[in-house]
């Protein structure tokens, strides 16, 4: 039976969950993983990884839920079995203030973290700056090792892992049938999608083993996420602002935040500036797209733009990614098999052979001797040959959202 070869472009949360996510559920694939750059130097190893979602405006609350429900119970189960400590996963307790009372006190996702509550007034006497509170326990992922993990399940599966930077899409249409597109803000130079834009964030990882709790500005502004090892200070949103280099103002300027909400990160050691381009886009891009070069087709399945939530979100957009893999799969398969040279081997084929050629001759007394007769054929031979790419590629014209020609 022909395989499947599924490549994903990316190795940071993104591309490294989908992978794995494909390769525990489609048998009979290979699946590679493709990037420039790997852990410790993607944007997800510079982010906390704390499961509180962000808003995304063009994607429903209720399908921003779902995915923030699947990527919690999938790492809370994670949470409680011996791999937690490998994985990088952890729980962590602790509270979310405001300055004035929001007008929602109880957000969409109240119900998915553990123990959410109001905080009471003792608890809010450290916070004099702030009205109002919110308690609850979440998840963490500390990244290295939370991707480092994944690799290492994704080579358990069997799946490849290439250290290559792709400058053009077409480089992978030799070597593969399907591409998984989860190139992160590198989309933007990529794929031309005018929607995606960088915000700048910029944290400190610390060293204050001191800290359990977490606390986050409901402005979203200022956070301290203790983790396994290090406790990440942040934070910056710098919108279409590109620099990689570390802004020494602003790390003042975090280390100030943070210790007027925790008076003991004065005393914090070995302190180190991370910055990471968030690929913010309205909505996560999780579509098929099958592009068009010169009468080949190779068929995209997109999953990039997590902006500045994509830990919370990312095992929901992963098995959504890879529901619209397996789409495409079937139709991949399908097509391979006819193309597969066992087909022309052994008696029974050869005479399936014959009686298409039969077919065919019948056809061409029957419909294009007359054409031709009538000076049509020309036409109708075009027309011909579009049927035949129908009903190859049938499954997928009608569902594939959108073909673009290149
Ligand atoms: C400071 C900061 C703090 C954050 N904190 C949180 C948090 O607490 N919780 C949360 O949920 N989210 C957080 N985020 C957001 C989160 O980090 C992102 O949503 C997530 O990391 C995006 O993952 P990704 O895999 O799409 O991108 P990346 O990690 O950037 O991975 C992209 C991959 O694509 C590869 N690539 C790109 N272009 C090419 C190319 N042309 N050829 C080959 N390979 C290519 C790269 O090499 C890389 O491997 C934070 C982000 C920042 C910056
Ligand atoms: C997978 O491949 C094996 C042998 O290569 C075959 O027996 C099996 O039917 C295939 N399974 C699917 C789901 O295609
Ligand atoms: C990360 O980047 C550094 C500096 O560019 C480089 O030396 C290192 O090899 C990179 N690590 C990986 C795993 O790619
Ligand atoms: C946690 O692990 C225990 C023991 O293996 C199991 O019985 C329980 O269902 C698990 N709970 C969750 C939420 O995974
Ligand atoms: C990502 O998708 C775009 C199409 O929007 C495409 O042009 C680009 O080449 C893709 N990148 C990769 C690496 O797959
Ligand atoms: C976090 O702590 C670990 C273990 O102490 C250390 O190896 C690593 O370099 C730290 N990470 C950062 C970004 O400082």
């Amino acid at each position: 039976m022909a395989k499947a070869k599924i490549v994903v472009v990316g190795a940071g949360l993104m591309g490294l969950s989908t992978a794995v996510c494909i390769s525990d559920s489609i048998t009979n694939c290979s699946v590679s993983v493709m990037a420039d750059r790997f852990s410790p130097n993607t944007t997800s190893d510079v982010a906390a990884g704390m499961l509180i979602p962000h808003l995304y405006p063009g994607t429903t609350i209720h399908q921003q839920k779902q995915w923030f429900r699947e990527t919690f119970d999938h790492l809370l189960s994670i949470c409680n079995s011996s791999e937690a400590s490998e994985a990088g996963i952890h729980l962590v307790s602790g509270w979310q203030i405001f300055k004035a009372v929001p007008e929602e006190k109880t957000p969409f996702w109240s119900d998915v973290v553990l123990g959410f509550r109001s905080m009471t007034e003792k608890e809010l006497k450290k916070f004099p700056q702030h009205k109002y509170g919110q308690a609850f326990t979440t998840l963490k992922c500390d990244c290295p090792p939370y991707l480092i993990w994944l690799e290492k399940r994704l080579k358990e599966n069997g799946g490849q892992v290439h250290v290559k930077k792709i400058e053009d899409l077409w480089e992978l249409h030799r070597d593969f049938d399907i591409v998984v597109n989860c190139s992160g803000i590198g989309s933007q130079k990529l794929t031309g999608d005018l929607e995606i834009y960088p915000i700048r964030g910029q944290v400190l990882k610390v060293h204050a083993p001191w800290i359990k709790h977490f606390i986050r500005d409901g402005d979203g502004l200022t956070y301290i996420y203790p983790g396994i090892y290090n406790v990440t200070l942040g934070g910056a949103r710098e919108k279409d602002n590109w620099n990689l280099s570390p802004d020494p103002i602003i790390s003042k300027n975090i280390l100030d935040r943070c210790s007027a909400l925790e008076p003991s990160l004065w005393t914090a050691e070995n302190i180190k500036v991370r910055v990471g381009l968030r690929p913010s886009r309205s909505a996560v891009r999780l579509q098929k797209e099958v592009l068009i070069h010169k009468n080949e087709k190779l068929p995209v399945v997109h999953n990039y733009g997590h902006g500045g939530g994509g830990f919370s979100v990312h095992h929901g957009t992963a098995k959504e990614a890879t529901r619209l893999v397996k789409e495409v799969y079937n139709v991949v398969i399908h097509v391979k098999w006819f193309r597969s040279p066992c087909r022309h081997v052994g008696r029974y084929t050869q005479l399936m052979e014959f009686w298409s050629l039969c077919l065919a001759a019948v056809r061409m007394v029957h419909v294009v001797f007359p054409r031709l007769m009538s000076g049509n054929w020309l036409m109708e031979s075009n027309h011909v040959e579009d049927c035949q790419c129908e009903t190859t590629l049938d499954k997928t014209s009608a569902s594939w959202q959108n073909e673009r020609k290149r």
